[in-house]
């Protein structure tokens, strides 16, 4: 039985000395739940890819409390720092030349040279990553392939008894994964809760895209991610037989669930996950097959929330 520990000084306590005896705990960040365990220990690490049934050749992204804590992980050429700088303690990921001695677990980073670096904004990510002590590699916390979880309890749906506890630290705010770039020439690997805008602007140059499904270098690039168990179908303007429609703003009359009764991109990001988890529940309930989900616009965190849909409605390997 997975234990259920209170976002608190005790809770976290317990957190943190579970996670020093190589435990898994699945911790509340700004973006979603992350399924955290020691970076250091590959005993920790190994029990990750357990928990999760991920393929071993994906790594992970390390979490950090402090700018201090990342340099004894990654090297930050000028344009890193200058991007942590605006943009951390956020959503953001990057993707930057692993330290020397850095002493992760080769299973973190799956043997690149490489490691994926965030600063999570979340208040209890943070006081788990101080009282730790170290860096916390830390996948979204749900078998893999599945839909990634914004509260406790899709958590423990999920990972029930595969790992130590889960602290509850209430739903998610944004509500999609960080944004993951790499840097050289700048590179969007997966969009996510930092707008693909805001960080051109910081920039001031565009950004190359290296998505590409046959490569999965990053999180989301495997064709089917984020998948519930109905099949999923986009860009539906109104609903067929058999479907549960997921609806955004004002012209999905008739459907069961909305992302946003408003429009609002934000708030679509922050209930995306929730409304696929609840649309699958009415769909079994219903004997419906079908989730069908009203179009949303590509910018902003639209580009996010659409990334995510295509993997949803992607052909299940
Ligand atoms: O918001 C988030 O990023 C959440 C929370 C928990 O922080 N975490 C998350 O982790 O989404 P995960 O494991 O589901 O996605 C991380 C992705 C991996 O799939 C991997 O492909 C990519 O980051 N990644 C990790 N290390 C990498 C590297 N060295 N080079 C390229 N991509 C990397
Ligand atoms: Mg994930």
């Amino acid at each position: 039985m997975t234990e259920r520990l209170n976002a608190d000084a005790t809770g976290l306590a317990r957190g943190a000395a579970l996670l020093a005896a190589g435990e898994l705990v699945a911790f509340p960040t700004e973006t979603v739940y992350g399924l955290g365990g020691d970076a250091r220990s590959d005993m920790a690490v190994a029990r990750i890819f357990e928990a999760k049934g991920r393929p071993r050749f994906n790594p992970l992204i390390v979490h950090v409390a402090t700018m201090e804590m990342a340099e004894q992980v990654a090297e930050f050429p000028k344009a890193a720092r200058d991007l942590a700088q605006a943009f951390w303690p956020g959503p953001l990921t990057l993707v930057l030349p692993l330290k020397p001695g850095a002493g992760f677990s080769d299973l973190v980073t799956a043997g690149h040279e490489t490691v994926a670096v965030r600063m999570p904004a979340h208040p209890v990510a943070r006081a788990l990553l101080t009282e730790f002590g170290g860096p916390l590699a830390a996948p979204s916390a749900n078998p893999s392939g599945k839909v990634s979880p914004t509260t406790a309890d899709h958590v423990i749906e999920g990972l029930d008894g595969r790992i130590a506890a889960v602290i509850d630290g209430g739903p998610c705010e944004v509500g999609v994964e960080s944004t993951i770039l790499s840097l050289g020439p700048p590179t969007l690997l997966r969009p996510g809760g930092l707008p693909i805008e805001a960080l051109e602007e910081a920039l001031g140059q565009k950004l190359a895209s290296g998505g590409d499904a046959q490569k999965p270098n990053a999180p989301g690039q495997l064709t089917s991610h984020y998948a519930p168990g109905a099949a999923v179908r986009l860009e539906a303007a109104t609903r067929e037989p058999g479907e549960i429609w997921i609806g955004f703003d004002g012209n999905c009359d008739g459907a069961e669930l909305s992302l946003s009764p408003n429009g609002d991109l934000v708030e679509a990001a922050a209930s995306l996950f929730g409304a696929l988890r609840a649309a699958d529940r009415l769909a079994r309930e219903a004997g419906a097959t079908r989730i069908a989900v009203a179009p949303i616009p590509e910018r902003g965190l639209g580009r996010a929330i659409n990334d995510r849909l295509r993997r949803a409605a992607a052909p299940r390997g």
